[in-house]
């Protein structure tokens, strides 16, 4: 017989809105997920519209994608957008010297990315180039962007072929600059930060909501000292960065599959310190910006394995588990539940590369996992976050919650519970006391296999999602049951 705890839900009790963005990604030029993965070219046998593959569009669309971050990463702080416009075969190669040294032929640039972005239908995320471009590299992007001005940047646009400006909203200035950005100390950071952004202008209706470089996971005084020099008038959010390494050790991160049960509960607990960083981060935003308009942006999170055998090391490719669709509901129920602070996320990456979405091979597609698990959570998008709490109980010998949770109702008046059941070996069943709601209809989706479980070219629907119907609408709410390693999307109204 499965354990019962209780969990206490208050449809009426609203705790924030849930920006879409928490639901985003990350394509960055590295290994496969740019180039021979989302973009194959326009003279590929894969099925593409202007070389980006028809069936990730596809796949994107489905999860509601609503934002996508580019071009990088490390990669950002060296990449110099006007060699990757005109004509293809006048463009500039450039070696990629982050992720394995390979040349790229420039071939997916500025108009490529924006195209990919109205087929999906999202939000463009830029990373402009702090650490080795110049003010006015970064400020021509953006007039050749958004400008509809008359100008030799806007004529130059038109020339490749883009007569009306596109809207860009995010705009992050330097990726990383405490390392692969620049290795600078915060002090340096909000000084150039400051500098860089004054020139990013606002060009006829389009607002630009800036993104300054935060923090590496637990590095506090960053975010303390960015906060005092940086204010909302200069930005609109800062980042944080934090990945999920089983060890804990860049040397061995441990493997994607494989994996022992504990390794697979010291990975979630690595997974929920986000809760710690995402409280402690606020924490100091509350002090430094009470009036709250100054947001965290987590824009790279995500597990980090050791890379695939016989793979390039700098491609970081690695398989995806249910593990990983573990890791990917705990941090959205985090995210979920600091609403009021968090106004965007960015998974890493969406193809081919770490806690990915999505695997090619040739012309063959694979939707992850953690694919399914954005699926499941869709339905949060552009909802109110709402009270929710379930009793506390840890996974035995770990400082791990055995489930994790949140709740949203969303203009249709749908109220959609996410709830995940970490433990390996036991059911749980929740009876849920449902107040400030009323519901008649209750339909449900599961997503449940054991810890290493995976898909691959040949089996890539081992792991998928299903139809969940062992809920039960009792007088208070409802009642169900989790079988052991599952995430569950409920649905009332
Ligand atoms: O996502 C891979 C890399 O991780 C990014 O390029 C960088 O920003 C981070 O260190």
């Amino acid at each position: 017989k499965a354990m019962s705890i209780k969990m206490y839900v208050n449809g009426s009790d609203r705790k924030g809105h849930i920006n879409p963005e928490i639901y985003g990604h990350f394509s960055e030029h590295l290994g496969r997920c740019i180039y021979n993965g989302i973009y194959v070219g326009e003279d590929s046998n894969i099925p593409n519209t202007k070389g980006i593959r028809n069936d990730i569009v596809e796949a994107f669309k489905n999860i509601k994608m609503p934002v996508l971050r580019w071009p990088g990463g490390c990669f950002a702080d060296e990449y110099h957008w006007k060699d990757g416009i005109g004509e293809k075969s006048q463009r500039k190669k450039m070696i990629n010297t982050h992720w394995g040294g390979v040349t790229e032929d420039n071939s997916f640039g500025t108009h490529e990315f924006f195209d990919f972005c109205e087929m999906v239908g999202c939000e463009p995320y830029l990373s402009g180039n702090l650490g080795s471009g110049t003010v006015r590299e970064m400020s021509e992007w953006i007039e050749y962007i958004t400008s509809d001005n008359d100008s030799p940047m806007t004529q130059l646009r038109k020339k490749n072929g883009r007569e009306k400006p596109w809207k860009l909203k995010y705009l992050g200035v330097g990726n990383e600059s405490w390392g692969c950005g620049g290795n600078m100390s915060p002090e340096q950071y909000s000084a150039l930060y400051k500098q860089y952004q004054t020139y990013c202008r606002n060009y006829g209706t389009n607002q630009l909501y800036k993104v300054a470089c935060g923090p590496n996971g637990d590095d506090y005084n960053w975010t303390k000292v960015i906060t005092e020099n940086i204010t909302p008038w200069h930005t609109n959010a800062v980042s944080l960065h934090y990945y999920t390494v089983p060890t804990g050790k860049w040397e061995d991160k441990g493997n994607a599959t494989g994996f022992t049960d504990e390794e697979y509960y010291i990975t979630l607990e690595k997974t929920w310190y986000m809760e710690t960083l995402v409280k402690r981060h606020c924490d100091i935003l509350n002090v430094n910006n009470p009036e709250n308009n100054i947001k965290l942006v987590v824009d790279e999170w995500g597990t980090w394995y050791n890379v695939e055998e016989g793979t390039n090391p700098g491609f970081l490719f690695q398989q995806n588990t249910m593990r990983d669709a573990m890791v990917a509901s705990i941090n959205l129920n985090i995210f979920n539940s600091h609403c009021d602070r968090i106004s965007m996320a960015n998974l890493a990456q969406a193809v081919n590369v770490l806690q990915a979405l999505i695997l090619t091979e040739g012309e063959k597609m694979i939707l992850t996992p953690t694919y399914h698990v954005f699926d499941l959570y869709k339905n949060h998008q552009n909802a109110e976050l709402c009270y929710s709490s379930i009793e506390d109980e840890k996974q035995e010998g770990y400082n791990l919650p055995v489930i994790s949770q949140s709740v949203s109702v969303n203009s249709d008046n749908e109220m959609t519970l996410t709830v995940s059941n970490c433990s390996l070996t036991e059911c749980r069943t929740i009876e849920a006391d449902i107040r400030g709601f009323s519901f008649d209809s209750v339909r449900a989706r599961i997503l449940s296999a054991e810890s290493n479980a995976h898909n691959t070219f040949d089996e890539p629907e081992n792991v998928t999602i299903t139809e969940f119907d062992k809920i039960t609408k009792i007088d208070s709410g409802i009642t169900f049951t989790l079988p052991p390693c599952s995430v569950v999307e409920i649905i009332l109204s």
